[in-house]
């Protein structure tokens, strides 16, 4: 190993070692999409100090977990953050068939991706989304989700 790296020689390595560091840094695309969030059904509020979190997913992942069955693949969750009524940014996990491959086991979280989108619908460059993963794990007896006892007991207007 020692011998090829130093036949590739200092620039290339200083090129390679910006690039590594790059990709920690800068946002991972996940396969996670933004939704069309008017589409969702608003199930929860979280407030916290000045922030105010509407959380909301579809009307088939909310009746999956009432009737006890697995959150269908395609599903969205979203946290629209909002501070001063202003959106400040969205919160989206997505499931879909076998996305949890794409991570080793100790990253994964079932076949659910992360991913934070700005209001403008950019994602942010600065987070990793294995920090989401990490601490959604915490809640994998409630398929990764905090609000899961809220989407259980929403009742359909
Ligand atoms: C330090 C722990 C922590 C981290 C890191 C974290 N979350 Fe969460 N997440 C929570 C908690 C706690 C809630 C429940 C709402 C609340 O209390 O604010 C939540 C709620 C959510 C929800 C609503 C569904 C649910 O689980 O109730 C989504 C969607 C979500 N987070 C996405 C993300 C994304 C995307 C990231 C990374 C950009 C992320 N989270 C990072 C703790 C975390």
């Amino acid at each position: 190993m020692r011998k090829i790296i130093g036949s590739i020689g200092g620039a290339a390595l200083a090129g390679l070692t910006v690039l590594m560091v790059g990709m920690q840094v800068h946002a991972e695309p996940t396969r996670a999409t933004m939704p069309d969030i008017a589409k969702l059904v608003h199930y929860t509020t979280v407030t916290r100090g000045e922030v105010t979190e509407h959380i909301m997913t579809t009307r088939e992942a909310i009746e999956a977990v009432k009737r006890g069955d697995p959150i269908p693949n395609g599903t969205h969750v979203a946290l629209v953050d909002y501070r001063d009524g202003e959106v400040f940014r969205y919160f989206i996990m997505e499931k879909g068939e076998n996305w949890g491959q794409d991570y080793d086991e100790n990253r994964r979280t079932a076949d659910w991706q992360f991913q934070w989108f700005k209001p403008d619908g950019t994602i942010n460059e600065a987070e990793n989304t294995a920090r989401c993963q990490s601490c959604h794990m915490s809640r994998a007896d409630r398929d990764f989700l905090y609000t899961f006892n809220d989407m259980r007991r929403f009742e359909f207007e």
